[in-house]
């Protein structure tokens, strides 16, 4: 579909046509406001952002809002997801390669297994992940203090998640459609980035048969 799967390939070329900045960002304005503030926040008093959870369809820009995130903040971004953290083992070694105010962003994190779910409890609460070292009735657990971290969950539907890891993100936000305006900007936006022409007019029946979804509208 227009939609999904994503490619590699494209992940590619549309990584040099996302925006860096809020300042770059079109639409999704009252989230965005909000966002800001939260930000400048955090980064007045020195201190991590709180945990934020970020749910809406696929190509709305979950994804590019947590890297602009990171790039407000002044921070890295980790990113990973939550079929590719097949273990607590995973999990462990992400967080213990956070550094202070470090953001990780875990994609489709309605996707973690129930054990490496529970795990990330202590981890958003305490800062502190216990890991199992040796096997039988010799095996002791290690409990490794993190660096103040943040956690960016993005998901379709904040049904998918379970109760007790949905309440432990303090920000809680969704992603809205596009309106055809928007995306015409966006196209207009991107086609200047590539170097090609766009009408108004040609951009705007683009942005209409985007379904809301700035993804398509770049791949239209
Ligand atoms: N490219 C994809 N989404 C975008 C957005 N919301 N603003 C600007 N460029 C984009």
């Amino acid at each position: 579909s227009l939609v999904e799967p994503r490619s590699r390939d494209e992940d590619q070329a549309n990584w040099a046509l996302r925006p860096r900045s809020f300042d770059e960002y079109i639409g999704q304005r009252s989230l965005l406001d909000k966002l800001e503030i939260y930000v400048k926040a955090a980064s007045a008093r020195g201190e991590p952002l709180d945990h934020v959870l970020l749910h809406g369809p696929p190509g709305l820009g979950k994804t590019t809002l947590a890297q602009i995130i990171a790039n407000e903040m002044g921070t890295r971004l980790h990113v990973s997801s939550g079929p590719a953290i097949e273990h607590k083992g995973v999990l462990a070694g992400l967080l213990t390669g956070l550094g202070e105010r470090e953001i990780l962003f875990i994609d489709e994190i309605h996707r973690l297994s129930p054990v490496v779910e529970e795990s990330l409890y202590s981890a958003m609460e305490d800062r502190r992940i216990d890991i199992p070292v040796g096997e039988g009735s010799s095996a002791i657990t290690h409990s490794i203090t993190l660096a103040g971290f943040t956690l960016i969950g993005a998901t379709t539907r904040t049904a998918l998640l379970s109760a007790p890891l949905r309440d432990r993100f303090h920000i809680v936000e969704g992603l809205a459609f596009y309106s055809d305006d928007e995306l015409a900007a966006i196209v207009e936006r991107s086609a200047a980035m590539l170097g090609l022409p766009a009408s108004e007019e040609g951009a705007l029946e683009i942005g209409r048969r985007s379904r809301g979804t700035p993804r398509i509208a770049n791949r239209l």
